[in-house]
């Protein structure tokens, strides 16, 4: 079975691509070659024909890899709409044997895979098909990407319950800070109410960073996320 971990978050936005990005830098860290993935993205930009995929190219950067793009992103969809509705708007099919040939021939390259999920776990794909079941066909376990702030831990615990009814594994849970910090009374108090209530660990606290560059985030990843955690679950 390919190593690796599925990057999903409790919503849209919440920093799975720069997340993503972070655990790249952190197995590397521990000396494993990385290769990445997303395998769907949708709100693609336009040049001429050629649709580019952003979090894709992104990803490609940060895991320094040499393969096409197409490899990478196998389906763009340029409507920035949940797949399921993007695809018809686009009038075009997602191919879910095109993403698993690209997986598998990553897979042979790579000693981890890093794939980055489609908004949350229970965005449809297809129709009957979501995110989490394109996580469980992968056979990779699930980093959560969560907001740190005042209604974080329902949408934490509700991510956590799809998962475990479909089975999948929950490495663990990174609260990423993609605005500057509040200071609330949320922001402090819910890392300890997580390890109490939480059937997952938290593996992470990662700052608001005005530096977005490469160095930047790896440096920060290095040290804020579990690393031991993270080698458990490969
Ligand atoms: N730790 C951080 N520090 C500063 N800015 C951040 C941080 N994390 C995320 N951001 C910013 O927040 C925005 C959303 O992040 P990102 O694109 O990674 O989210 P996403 O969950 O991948 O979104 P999507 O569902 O569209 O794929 C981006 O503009 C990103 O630069
Ligand atoms: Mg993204």
């Amino acid at each position: 079975m390919p190593k690796g971990f599925f990057i999903t978050g409790t919503d849209t936005g919440v920093g799975k691509t720069i997340m993503a990005g972070a655990v790249i830098k952190a197995v590397n860290y521990m000396g494993l070659k990385a290769g990445a993935m997303k395998p769907i993205e949708s709100g693609c930009g336009r040049e001429g024909d050629v649709l580019i995929p952003f979090d894709g190219m992104f990803l490609k950067q940060m895991a320094h890899m040499d393969d096409p793009i197409t490899l990478v992103t196998p389906c763009c969809l340029e409507s920035p709409l949940a797949p399921i509705s993007a695809a018809e708007a686009d009038m075009t099919e997602i191919s879910l044997y095109e993403i698993r040939r690209s997986f598998d021939k990553l897979s042979e390259k790579y000693e981890v895979m890093i794939v980055e999920g489609v908004g949350g776990l229970m965005v449809p794909i297809k129709r009957d098909y979501y995110v989490v079941g394109l996580a469980r066909d992968l056979g990779l376990p699930l980093i959560v990407v969560a907001r740190p702030g005042l209604g974080t831990i329902n949408h934490i615990m509700l991510t956590l319950s799809c998962a475990r009814k479909e089975g999948l594994t929950v490495a663990g849970i990174i609260l990423n800070y993609s605005a500057p910090p509040e200071q609330s009374p949320a922001e402090q108090t819910n890392p300890k109410l997580l390890a109490q209530i939480c059937p997952a660990p938290v593996i992470g606290i990662f700052p608001y960073l005005k530096n977005m560059g490469e160095e930047a985030v790896e440096r920060t990843a290095i040290k804020n996320i579990d690393l031991e955690l993270l080698r458990k679950c490969l």
